[in-house]
C-alpha cells in the first residue's frame, strides 16, 4: 500500500514533468514561428513590372494572404514599375505583425478615377505595420491637378496613401511623387512613425501637402526631405503629441498647424515639438491658423526650436483672422484659444520684412507665448526686419532680431 501510493505520486510527478515539457516545447515552437518572418513576393501572385499592367487585385490577394498569416509576415515589392489603378485598400486587422517592403515604383493611373475615390492606397485597421524598402509611390499628380480648377462637376483628387486606424506604424525609407492630393494623411493613427521619407511635388502643385494629419496620438516625423505646392506638414484639429524633428521643407507652405476652428466641436490640438528642421524658401515657417469667425477649441503646449529659415516669406506666423475666400465677413473672432508656445533658437532668413507676426484673436488672446533667441534678418540687413503682436501675452528673453513685440 504505501509503495503503491510512492508509485502513484511518482507516476503523477512524471505526468506533470511531462505536461510542463510538453507546454514549454510548444510555446517556443509558437515563438520561433512568430519570430520568422514569412515573405509574400507579389510576382508569385502575378505580379507584372511592365508600368501598364494593373497590379491592384493581385496585391490586394498578397495582402489577403499575408493578413491572415499568424506571425511576421512580409508583403515583397521587388524592382520594377507596377502599375497600379486602385484604389488600394490594405485593410485589417490583421493576425500578425505587417511589413510591406517595397522596392519598385508603385504607379498610379493618369487623369481622374472612375470612381472619385478619396484615397489610392490605404491602410486602414492595422496595429504593427513597417513599410519600408527605398521604393517610391509615384501618384503622376501633374495629369490631374487642372481638374482641380474646376467650377461645376468638380471631382475629388485621391490622397497617395492614408492612414487611418493605424497603431504602432513605422513608415522609412520610401518616396512619394506628385500625388495628385496629399501625399499622406493620417487619421485615427496612434504610435506612427515616419523617417527617412522624401516626399516631392512642385511648388505649383495644388493641395499637395506632404504630410497631413489629425485625430492622432503621438504621430512623429523625423529625417525627412519634403518639397511641395502646399504645407510641408500640416497638424490639424485632435494632434496630440506631435514630434517632428530634422525635416526639411521646401519649396511650399512649411509647417502648420491648422486651420482649426472651420468645424463646430473640433478636438483639441496639445503637445507639438518642432525641433531641428530647416524651411527653404517657404511662403511661411512655422504657421497657427484658425479660422474667424470659430467655435472654441485650444491649441497649447507647441515648442518650436533650432529652426532654420533660409528665405522664408513669413517665418512666425499665427494669423487668428484666417479666411482664405473672404467671404467670412469677419463678424466676430476666433475663439480658438492658443496658449504656452515656445519659440527658441530661430534664426536665418525672411523674405518679408515683417518676420515675427502674432495676430492672435481679440476673444482669447494668446497666453504664456515665449521668444526666446530668435535672429531673423530681411536682405542680409539684421536692422530692418519687425515684428507685430495684436492680443498676444508672454515673454522674450534672449537675442531678439527684430525687436520683440510682446510686451
Ligand atoms: C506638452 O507636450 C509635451 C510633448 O508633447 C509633453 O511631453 C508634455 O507632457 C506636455 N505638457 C502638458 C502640460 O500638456
Ligand atoms: C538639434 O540642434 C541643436 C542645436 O543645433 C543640437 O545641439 C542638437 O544636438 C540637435 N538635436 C538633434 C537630435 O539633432
Amino acid at each position: 500500500m504505501h509503495s503503491q501510493m510512492i508509485s502513484k505520486s511518482l507516476l503523477g510527478l512524471l505526468l506533470r514533468t511531462c505536461c510542463l515539457l510538453l507546454f514549454l516545447l510548444t510555446v517556443t515552437a509558437a515563438k520561433s514561428a512568430s519570430s520568422k518572418v514569412r515573405v509574400f513576393d507579389v510576382r508569385k501572385y502575378g505580379a507584372v513590372a511592365d508600368g501598364k499592367r494593373d497590379n491592384t487585385k493581385v496585391f490586394l490577394q498578397a495582402w489577403k494572404e499575408a493578413c491572415q498569416w499568424r506571425g511576421k509576415a512580409r508583403i515583397y515589392i521587388p524592382k520594377g514599375r507596377y502599375m497600379v489603378v486602385g484604389p488600394l485598400p490594405f485593410v485589417g486587422p490583421c493576425k500578425g505583425y505587417m511589413m510591406v517592403q517595397v522596392q519598385g515604383s508603385l504607379i498610379a493611373p493618369y487623369g481622374l478615377s472612375k470612381n472619385n475615390e478619396d484615397s489610392w492606397i490605404r491602410f486602414q485597421y492595422i496595429n504593427g505595420l513597417k513599410i519600408f524598402g527605398g521604393g517610391t509611390f509615384d501618384g503622376q499628380g501633374a495629369s490631374a491637378w487642372k481638374y482641380r480648377k474646376c467650377t461645376h462637376n468638380c471631382r475629388n483628387l485621391p490622397v497617395s496613401i492614408r492612414f487611418d486606424f493605424v497603431t504602432n506604424g513605422l513608415v522609412q525609407r520610401v518616396r512619394s511623387f506628385n500625388s495628385k492630393a496629399f501625399h499622406i494623411n493620417v487619421f485615427g493613427c496612434k504610435k506612427l512613425k515616419f523617417k527617412f521619407l522624401e516626399i516631392t511635388a512642385p511648388d505649383d502643385s495644388p493641395n499637395t501637402d506632404g504630410i497631413h494629419m489629425g485625430h492622432s496620438n503621438e504621430v512623429t516625423v523625423y529625417d525627412s526631405h519634403i518639397s511641395t505646392g502646399d504645407d510641408c506638414i500640416s497638424i490639424g484639429p485632435g494632434s496630440f503629441n506631435t514630434y517632428i524633428s530634422k525635416v526639411v521643407c521646401g519649396p511650399g507652405h512649411g509647417i502648420s498647424v491648422g486651420s482649426l476652428g472651420k468645424y463646430p466641436n473640433e478636438e483639441d490640438v496639445v503637445g507639438l515639438i518642432v525641433r531641428n528642421c530647416t524651411l527653404k524658401g517657404t511662403d511661411n515657417g512655422l504657421r497657427i491658423k484658425t479660422w474667424a469667425p470659430s467655435p472654441p477649441s485650444i491649441a497649447r503646449n507647441f515648442t518650436f526650436e533650432h529652426i532654420f529659415m533660409d528665405n522664408v516669406h513669413n517665418p512666425i506666423i499665427i494669423d487668428q483672422d484666417y479666411c482664405p475666400s473672404g467671404s467670412c465677413g469677419h463678424q466676430s473672432p476666433s475663439q480658438v484659444h492658443i496658449h504656452d508656445l515656445t519659440f527658441k533658437d530661430i534664426w536665418g532668413a525672411s523674405g518679408t520684412k515683417l518676420a515675427v507676426d502674432l495676430s492672435c484673436s481679440s476673444r482669447v488672446p494668446c497666453r504664456n507665448v515665449k521668444l526666446h533667441n530668435i535672429h531673423l534678418s530681411y536682405k542680409g540687413n539684421s536692422r530692418v526686419s519687425t515684428s507685430s503682436c495684436s492680443n498676444v501675452e508672454g515673454t522674450s528673453y534672449g537675442h531678439q532680431i527684430p525687436p520683440s513685440c510682446i510686451a
